[in-house]
């Protein structure tokens, strides 16, 4: 047991003793609100040299979730990330947030799971780890211009977040599951405290639809996903802990480094929520106004407030807080200390559509279907790090549509296409699959499309001026036709994939989901409609830009723009959304303002 400044971990007791940190006013440095993925990676690194508070509305997963969010194979089948209405709830893990019906999507309410837990989304998601494209970051050099943004200047950061683990071919036994990456894009001597590597498993189903993929263009990349250069196949690596196979979340591994090393000075305030910036007559923010439970208190900060609540819940709390769009404030009556209308728009969402069948080999879960199976993967888990258990998945493929795909297409749509940088892909493909539970068919294998360049945008926005009402999400999902368009192309791309003569052999029957009477353009789309689902990504809410410039929230110093002593650091203010999966990225944004508050700028 390891008690340090009000956190205990490895007790049975946690949850009390951590209120030693609980209620009461209390003054530190530096308060930051929300212990997720960015808001644990940059507390710890300030508070080698000052005093954090850290707030957390959440509470411990390790305790709240069982192993769910522990062993790397439930993270790809928790129950309550289901996207449906009535998915089964979990509120000691999930904010439960519910987007208004997408009218263009079904006119369906989708439950868009975010962690509410110490690790916040990283101790939910799916672990896959790799980088955006050097064409991705120097857009947003541009947009806002500052060229500390570009690819080669913030690989550093990249690097100092995280460790990588080479695979270890011998566990992984899958010589057709070729691991190819540049390990020139990591420096393990930083002793970056993300754990990164590959999974001691591979799943059948995976290395077979990666054939088909490959089959139609998506050859292997050589340099892997990590070093800016993002398209072709690849065996990603996870957020996973080598050492016992276990996730590593932005608490498992940035906070507690930081807890073991004795003389952190960092104090956690659990199943705390924020519910308002406190400024004062300098509009300099002084502090949060925090509630335990029912009890308030206010959190008082000596250097600066840091905002790192995610997606959804930052452009809340800065408009109930007087920071967003000047009539929505009015329309509740908090006072306007910045009117800023870029407060909660620009909501980008990647999205993507799955195509179903029946296939003869067996995937991981499949390995563990019967208590019998279960024992033996138990045991090559606990004794080895190994087994079905140690993997959370891996192979991703990307493409920027073939020439035949973008013929298709209406001009406005190719023009608006022609606009992303050469080398961001339009389209991320998933392989994956489930037991199918049919007699005579071993599993039901799918491959999936994210469109990768959205040109729909959500918005957020406040109901009430109080923080115990949910901030009101409107997705946009499919509004712009371009991604209906660009949707539809993807969908003949996984058709042929899956028609491919590589995988001529293990496919069975006809095709499930949606089926072949799904054929026209018009049926495609509506399928689409009727089954898009977030992979999680949504971001730019509280986005980077040029001062004066509409939309902008912050600076590329993360300082948000009309008050002072305040930044927003988490997902919210990427001006675009990365290419692909967005936890690295973040990652890298809390080293680089970390960096800055560090050298006062
Ligand atoms: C299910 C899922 C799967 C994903 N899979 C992947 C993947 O495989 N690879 C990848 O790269 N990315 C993945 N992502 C995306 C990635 O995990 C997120 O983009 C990233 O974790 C967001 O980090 P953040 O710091 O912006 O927000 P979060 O990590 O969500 O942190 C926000 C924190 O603020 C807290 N909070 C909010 N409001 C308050 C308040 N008022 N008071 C106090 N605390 C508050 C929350 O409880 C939470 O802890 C996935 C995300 C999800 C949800
Ligand atoms: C806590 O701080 C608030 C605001 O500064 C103040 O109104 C309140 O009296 C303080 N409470 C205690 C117990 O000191
Ligand atoms: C996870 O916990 C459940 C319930 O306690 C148990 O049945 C299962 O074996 C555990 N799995 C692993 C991989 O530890
Ligand atoms: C790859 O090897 C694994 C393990 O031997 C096997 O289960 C799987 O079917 C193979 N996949 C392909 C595409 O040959
Ligand atoms: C969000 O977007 C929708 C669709 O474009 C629009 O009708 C709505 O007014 C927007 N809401 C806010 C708060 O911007
Ligand atoms: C399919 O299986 C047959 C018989 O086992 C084999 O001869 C053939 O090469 C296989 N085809 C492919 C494309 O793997
Ligand atoms: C399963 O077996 C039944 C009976 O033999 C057969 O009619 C059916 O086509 C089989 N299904 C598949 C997917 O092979």
């Amino acid at each position: 047991m390891v008690a340090l400044c009000g956190l205990i971990v490895g007790s049975s007791t946690q949850e009390e003793q951590l209120r030693s940190g609980g209620p009461g006013n209390a003054s530190y440095d530096y308060v930051v609100i929300g212990g997720g993925t960015a808001g644990l990676a940059l507390a710890s690194r300030l508070s080698a040299s000052a005093s954090v508070a850290v707030i957390e509305a959440g509470g411990i997963y390790e305790q709240d979730n069982g192993n769910q969010s522990i062993v790397p194979y439930y993270g790809l089948t928790m129950p309550f990330l289901a996207t449906t209405e009535d998915y089964p709830r979990q509120p000691l893990m999930d904010w439960g947030l519910l987007s208004t019906p997408q009218p263009s999507a079904g006119n369906r309410r989708i439950h868009y799971a975010q962690g509410k837990t110490l690790g916040g989304s990283s101790a939910i998601n799916t672990m896959a780890y790799h980088r955006g494209t050097i064409g991705s970051y120097q857009r947003w050099a541009d947009l806002v211009g500052d060229q500390s943004y570009t690819f080669d200047k913030i690989l550093p950061y990249f690097k100092r977040s995280c460790t990588l683990t080479p695979p270890n071919l011998q566990k992984r036994n899958a010589p057709n599951a070729t691991v190819l990456y540049d390990p020139s894009a990591f420096d393990n001597s930083l002793n970056g405290p993300l754990q990164v590597s590959w999974g001691n498993w591979v799943d059948p189903t995976q290395s077979w639809l990666a054939r088909a993929l490959q089959a139609i263009g998506q050859t292997l990349n050589p340099s892997g996903f990590s070093s800016g250069k993002v398209s072709g196949g690849a065996w990603v690596p996870s957020t996973i802990d080598p050492k016992d196979a276990t996730r590593s979340s932005s608490e498992s591994s940035y906070l507690r480094s930081v807890l073991e090393k004795k003389k952190a000075g960092i104090t956690v305030h659990l199943h705390s929520q924020a519910t308002k910036i406190l400024f004062n007559d300098d509009k300099k923010a002084t502090g949060v106004a925090v509630s335990t439970e029912g009890r308030g208190y206010v959190i008082s900060a000596k250097k600066e407030v840091i905002l790192s609540a995610g997606v959804f819940h930052s452009p809340q709390l800065l408009m109930l807080s007087g920071i967003g769009p000047a009539a929505t404030l009015s329309a509740y009556s908090i006072g306007i200390l910045s009117d800023l209308p870029g407060v909660g728009q620009n909501l980008w969402d990647q999205i993507f559509f799955n195509v179903l069948r029946g296939i003869s080999v067996p995937n991981t879960g499949t390995y563990l279907a019967t208590p019998a199976q279960q024992a033996v993967a138990l045991q090559q888990y606990f004794s080895n790090a190994a087994g079905p258990y140690s993997s959370a998945g891996g192979y991703l493929s990307f493409e920027k549509l073939p020439p035949k795909s973008l013929a298709g297409l209406s001009s406005r749509t190719a023009s608006l296409l022609s606009q992303f940088p050469s080398d961001w892909p339009e389209i991320e493909y998933i392989a994956s699959g489930f037991p199918s539970g049919i007699a005579n068919l071993t599993t039901i294998g799918a491959i999936s499309a994210t469109l990768l360049t959205p040109l729909s945008r959500g918005n957020v926005t406040i109901r009430s001026a109080s923080i115990s009402d949910p901030p009101v999400i409107d997705l946009g999902w499919l509004s712009d036709a371009a991604d209906g368009e660009t949707f539809v192309a993807a969908f003949k791309r996984v058709r042929e994939a899956w028609n491919s003569p590589v995988i001529a052999n293990i496919t069975v029957g006809p095709e499930i989901v949606p089926g072949d009477s799904v054929f026209s353009d018009a049926d495609i789309l509506a399928f689409i409609r009727q089954s898009a689902q977030p992979i999680w990504h949504a971001s730019s809410t509280c986005a980077m830009g040029k001062a004066g410039e509409k939309g902008a929230v912050v600076d590329t110093k993360a300082r948000v723009f009309g008050v002072k002593g305040l930044r927003v650091v988490d997902n919210s203010i990427t001006p675009l959304s990365v290419p692909g999966h967005p936890q690295s990225t973040v990652y890298m944004l809390a080293e680089k303002i970390a960096e800055d508050i560090l050298k006062g700028r």
